[in-house]
């Protein structure tokens, strides 16, 4: 693991208690309806196996789960304190919670039928291997679904900029108690790539039919791509 990755495992092994409500907050109540979206996407039916990466608390992996009762949902984290938080919410009995690292998954190849993440690309050290094991773990013609944050652009950037560096400070000292912690996450969501070249990384880890919808005025995005299914 790098420097930088355990740098943030730390910053999410502390927040874990505070992460929901501000998280609420930030997105003003809609991170709970794009985690549904996402689970509407991946579209995993009776029997089928979805691995939910970086899930945290487990909202995307419990919407796919009350989505779709008789599917195998696997959720993962490199945060013990995360899944911790996620194994006390209702429903977590139906989910199989495990720790993994999104740079190495410890799964055999074209194990699960769709794979779903929210808030990981912009926290790893190594994009394209977290995308290449993506694709690796996928059978042919599986789905997978991502929600990011994207970086504002204009004058919005210098408005949510402003915003950010005055509110995420002090809703970390008020909420969290850890003021460094929500620094972190405003430069990572500040700093991130535009969704069209998070793209054109998915494309270039193999992936077909990649497609993406903002949401939020642009701060947000949804991407989606299957393996293809011959290759
Ligand atoms: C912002 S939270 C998002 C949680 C959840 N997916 C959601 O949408 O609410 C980011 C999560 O990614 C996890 N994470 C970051 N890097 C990771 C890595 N390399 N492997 C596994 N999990 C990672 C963190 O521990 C944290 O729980």
């Amino acid at each position: 693991m790098t420097e930088r990755d355990s740098r943030v495992q730390g910053i999410f092994n502390r927040i874990n208690a505070s992460y929901d409500r501000i998280n609420t907050l930030m997105t003003l109540g809609r991170h709970a309806a794009w985690c549904r979206e996402v689970a509407r996407r991946a579209a995993v039916g009776p029997g089928q196996r979805l691995l939910d990466i970086a899930t945290g608390t487990g909202v995307i992996a419990l919407a796919a789960r009350r989505r779709e009762p008789r599917a195998e949902i696997v959720a993962v984290d490199f945060s013990e304190a995360m899944l911790d938080s996620a194994r006390q919410k209702p429903g977590a009995e139906t989910v199989t919670w495990e720790f993994a690292d999104a740079h190495h998954l410890g799964y055999p190849d074209e194990s699960f039928d769709a794979v779903t993440h929210g808030y990981l690309l912009r926290n790893v050290s190594d994009i394209p291997r977290v995308l290449a094991e993506q694709f690796r773990v996928l059978r042919p013609g599986g789905r997978v679904v991502v929600l990011e944050t994207a970086p504002p652009r204009g004058l919005l950037r210098l408005a949510l900029s402003a915003g950010m560096s005055v509110v995420l400070p002090l809703l970390g000292r008020v909420v969290a108690h850890d003021r460094d912690a929500y620094g972190y996450l405003k430069d990572s969501t500040l700093g991130f790539i535009p969704p069209v070249e998070v793209a054109r990384l998915m494309a270039q880890a193999g992936f077909q039919d990649v497609g993406y919808e903002t949401k939020y005025l642009g701060t947000n995005v949804i991407l989606w791509g299957r393996r293809p299914e011959v290759g």
